[in-house]
């Protein structure tokens, strides 16, 4: 069984690139089969997320060439199915991206429910009720979902909470309906841009999205284009409190500074020094950080992908902090985890009260999924002693080269998958 293997105790120190963003990366890979003409992607984030849905874009025919690791040439001329039902799909929340897209282009389509990571109920009712306002017939049975028009026609759809989900997923099926449509609540965070970005790249008429309302004139066609994807928010703010966590110092390449303001704020609250250029952050911590309160937000609030990195870092810091999740209420399952690492964490509903402590002891710990394993590798890289993090599977969903990335800013530690690669790292660390 793949684990990673971490020797806790080094402040990391250095520079970091952070790679495209998964989620916006998911939205644009599944836009890409709206045209027959070909399109290509640039900083595409080679993770497991999007290795999934391009197998699930292929097995509908669509051809997916690699010109190197992070450019893809797509092309969906020869599209000759509408069903996707690869076993994989059903593991990615993103496959449901691919109804909008089937649906918008050929006003048909079928895709398995999704899967992802179990944070929490995540129904779908927004997704649904959006399709059928643009006067799609949509029926749920037998583990799938399928969707079908004879016309998609414009709609005024009131999203009646804030999704990134259903926003993105109307936007892609309202971009080739007739008329217009007006989405109202919309998400605003940055991958919910992006995806518009690219898709009026490829010719749609989309106004307001990173505001509350998202207009959209339906074109009848989208055509060819090139896009690169923005950088990846949550694996940028993960490395900066990476940076706190450790009590390092480290240069984060390759973001949007006003996408990361919220963990900015929260940082700085707590104690880090942060520099702020063009398009990269300095995040210094010296000394023990402090407590604070957060409560999780759509954007440009503090973002729920970042809850665990977060209370982590607060759990090794000084006083009694309290953490609150709004938007999904199964996100605390790392707390367990923590505890058997040393943590003083409890958990009530939806609020975690931390009481910091001096330290943690590395442990063997399994990740129970993408952003809480993220945060259980933090907690192990600066645990006393040798941790083993069990289901690494969840963190290479959305986090591209992580241990070689950590270990060139000075964490020691590997992948390993047999018992006598885990005794060759014991011997070699000491
Ligand atoms: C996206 O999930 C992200 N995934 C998640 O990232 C992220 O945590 C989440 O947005 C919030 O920012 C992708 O982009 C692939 P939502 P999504 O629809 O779209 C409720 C990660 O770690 N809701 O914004 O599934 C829902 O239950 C992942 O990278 C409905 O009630 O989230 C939740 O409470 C994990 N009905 C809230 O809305 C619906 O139809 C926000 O969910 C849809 C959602």
């Amino acid at each position: 069984m793949e684990q990673y293997i971490i020797k806790g105790g080094n402040p990391l120190v250095g520079e970091v690139e952070i790679g495209g963003a998964k989620n916006a990366a998911l939205g644009i890979l599944a836009a890409s089969v709206m045209t027959s003409e070909p399109v290509i992607i640039e900083n595409l984030p080679d993770v497991r997320d999007t290795a999934v849905l391009i197998q699930a874009m292929e097995s509908v025919g669509t051809i997916v060439e690699r010109i190197d690791r992070h450019t893809v040439r797509i092309n969906a001329a020869g599209i000759n199915g509408y069903t996707i039902d690869d076993g994989y799909i059903k593991k990615i929340r993103a496959s449901y991206y691919m109804l909008g897209a089937l649906l918008g282009r050929f006003n048909k389509a079928e895709v398995a429910l999704p899967g992802g990571c179990n944070i929490g109920s995540r129904p779908i009712d927004q997704h649904l009720k959006g399709f059928r306002a643009l006067g799609a017939k949509v029926e749920v049975s037998r583990g799938m979902i399928g969707a079908s028009a004879d016309n998609l026609t414009g709609s005024h759809i009131y999203m009646d909470v804030v999704t990134v989900g259903a926003t993105i997923n109307v936007m892609l099926a309202a971009t080739l309906a007739s008329g217009k449509t007006i989405i109202e609540n919309a998400a605003k965070e940055p991958h919910v841009v992006d995806v518009a970005n690219f898709l009026n790249s490829m010719g749609a008429n989309i106004k307001g999205a990173g505001t509350d309302v998202i207009r959209i004139k339906g074109v009848e066609k989208l055509h060819g284009t090139t896009y690169s994807i923005i950088p990846d928010q949550i694996e940028a703010g993960t490395f900066m409190f990476a940076a706190a966590i450790t009590k390092g110092d480290i240069m984060i390449k390759n973001v949007i500074p006003k996408h990361l303001e919220s963990i900015s704020a929260k940082l700085i609250e707590i104690g880090c020094q942060i520099e702020e250029f063009d398009d990269c952050l300095r995040v210094v911590a010296t000394k023990r950080l402090s407590n604070t309160q957060v409560k999780t937000l759509p954007y440009p609030g503090f973002p729920t992908d970042m809850q665990p990195q977060i209370a982590t870092t607060l759990a090794l810091s000084e006083g009694t902090s309290i953490v609150t999740e709004s938007i999904f209420e199964n996100r605390f399952k790392y707390v367990g985890e923590l505890q058997r690492m040393g943590a003083n964490i409890k958990v009530e509903g939806n609020t975690a009260i931390i009481e910091g402590v001096d330290s943690f002891s590395g442990a063997g710990i399994s990740a129970p999924d993408l952003r809480a394993g993220a945060a259980l590798v933090l907690a192990a890289l600066v645990a006393d002693g040798i941790s083993t993090i069990d289901d690494i599977k969840y963190i290479e969903r959305g986090y591209e080269d992580f241990p070689e990335k950590l270990s060139a800013l000075g964490a020691v530690m590997e992948k390993v998958e047999t018992d006598r690669d885990i005794q060759k790292f014991k011997l070699k660390v000491g």
